[in-house]
């Protein structure tokens, strides 16, 4: 950004300080409620680009320090909180000491993309334990809270946001964090997106509500997939006794047992532990599923994943999907109707899913939400979340391991017997049946 653009944003903000004191959005709820919990684990708190401060409202004073480039903001801040400590800094270059929690509340819109990551990754090597941003997705935003003069320069300023786009901010600016990212409306109806940088504290608080609301939850960053790749590849070309390899004619296409390898066993007790705190139950292994979708592979029709007969072996069943390769529109990535927890229910009729026949009525209000996923991220949700996938109209396959978990076991031996009792109903390769043979959607011999 030029110095003569830095300077009429400040001369601005400047400007614009007394207004924005009495018109800017009190923290949104779930926000309050996250960091209230955040804080129990985090005494210090630095609040980058913190306006009037409203920050410091939810957050032990003692250990709060927010600072602002425009003395305006600053002396504003003072005035409307004066226990809270405030200092008139640009954040670019100044030196501060390590904090537990990082703040930048509507601050990296402010930013060019690549500027914008430059200023996060500077938050999160100051950020001992969690790191929290956000952004509007509205651009209405000041419209009606502003004289029209002071609502049309901020907006000048301030990059526009779509949840991919900043999804690839967070990225750009964090190979190794692991991170979620939500929609929350404020008392507007207005929506933001907020992301949580955590290590390996789990922000429990905050992932529950989450899933709860939209059904399933995606974790970025979740694991580094380098030492899972050359296992998962090795199985493609070479038999396993443990391990259950299906092909079809345009390729191999999937494998079930892949956790007896030591490295896919580390994984899946990370995600258990994850899921055990999510669903604050105790999770056991059920069954896991490499899915290689090869290139130019079909999509995968809607389903639930409940009426594969789980229901035989457990109540209630839970998938962790971990990307190995990139998923998204063009090589096929996973799909949901998002829906909230107690809204999701098994619907009746076949499975895959028909919504142009069966389930007409009940997809008419439902919209599908693509999950793009880079190598490392996972998707949790349960079996009974509507999902399906796209064609894989890339030049590379696309390869997803899939681990489900169960609770309220039915039938234990069922479970410890689960592939025993599927080669028989679903022989592989390795068996010696025709990769040509038919077999329905979920790969069983017709
Ligand atoms: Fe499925």
């Amino acid at each position: 950004m030029s110095q003569k653009n830095t300077l009429t944003k400040k001369f601005i903000y400047d400007n614009l300080a007394s207004l924005y004191a009495a018109q800017v959005q009190p923290l949104l709820p779930l926000q309050k409620s996250l960091l209230e919990s955040i804080v129990i684990t985090c005494e210090t708190t630095l609040d980058v680009g913190c306006g009037t401060g409203i920050v410091s409202h939810a957050v032990p004073i003692c250990g709060y320090l927010g600072i602002d480039e425009s003395p305006f903001m600053i002396a504003t801040a003072k005035e409307m909180n004066p226990y809270a400590r405030f200092e008139c800094k640009e954040w670019k270059s100044c030196s501060v000491k390590p904090f537990d929690l990082v703040i930048g509340q509507a601050y990296l819109h402010l930013f060019e993309p690549v500027e914008a990551a430059t200023h996060l990754k500077k938050m999160l090597q100051v950020a001992q334990k969690r790191c929290f941003v956000t952004t509007t997705l509205h651009n209405t935003y000041w419209s009606g809270d502003l004289p029209k003069e002071g609502a049309e320069h901020i907006s000048r300023f301030r990059v526009q946001h779509t949840q991919e786009s900043w999804v690839s901010l967070m990225r750009s600016a964090n190979p190794e964090k692991a991170f979620i990212v939500y929609v929350e409306k404020d008392t507007k109806d207005r929506k933001w997106l907020c992301t949580l940088f955590f290590n390996n504290d789990l922000p429990v608080e905050l992932i529950r509500d989450i899933y709860q609301r939209n059904g399933y939850l995606q974790v970025y960053n979740f694991e580094k997939v380098a030492n899972l790749l050359p296992t998962c590849n090795s199985i493609l070309s070479c038999p396993h006794p443990k391990v259950l390899r299906y092909e079809v004619a345009s390729g191999f296409d999937r494998a079930e047992g892949m956790v007896c390898f030591q490295a896919m066993q580390e994984v899946s007790n990370k995600m258990q532990q994850f899921l055990s705190a999510l669903l604050k139950d105790y999770p056991i292994y059920f069954k896991d599923k490499l899915n290689v979708k090869q290139a130019g592979r079909e999509p995968f029709p809607p389903h639930q994943d409940i009426a594969a007969g789980w229901l035989k072996y457990a109540t209630e069943h839970y998938t962790v999907a971990l990307a190995l390769q990139s998923c998204n529109k063009e090589s096929g990535a996973l799909e949901v109707v998002s829906l909230p927890v107690a809204e999701q229910k098994v619907l009746d009729g076949p499975n895959p899913l028909q919504p142009n026949d069966y389930h007409k009525e009940w997809f008419a209000n439902k919209t599908w939400t693509r999950l793009d996923m880079q190598p490392g991220d996972i998707v949790i949700f349960s079996s009974k979340l509507v999902h399906q996938s796209g064609k894989n109209n890339s030049n590379d396959s696309r390869m997803i391991w899939l681990v489900s978990f169960v609770t309220n076991v039915i039938d234990k031996e069922g479970l410890q017997n689960f592939l025993q009792e599927k080669l028989k109903r679903q022989p592989t390769m390795d068996c010696g049946v025709s990769k040509d043979a038919p077999r329905d959607a979920f790969g069983k011999i017709l």
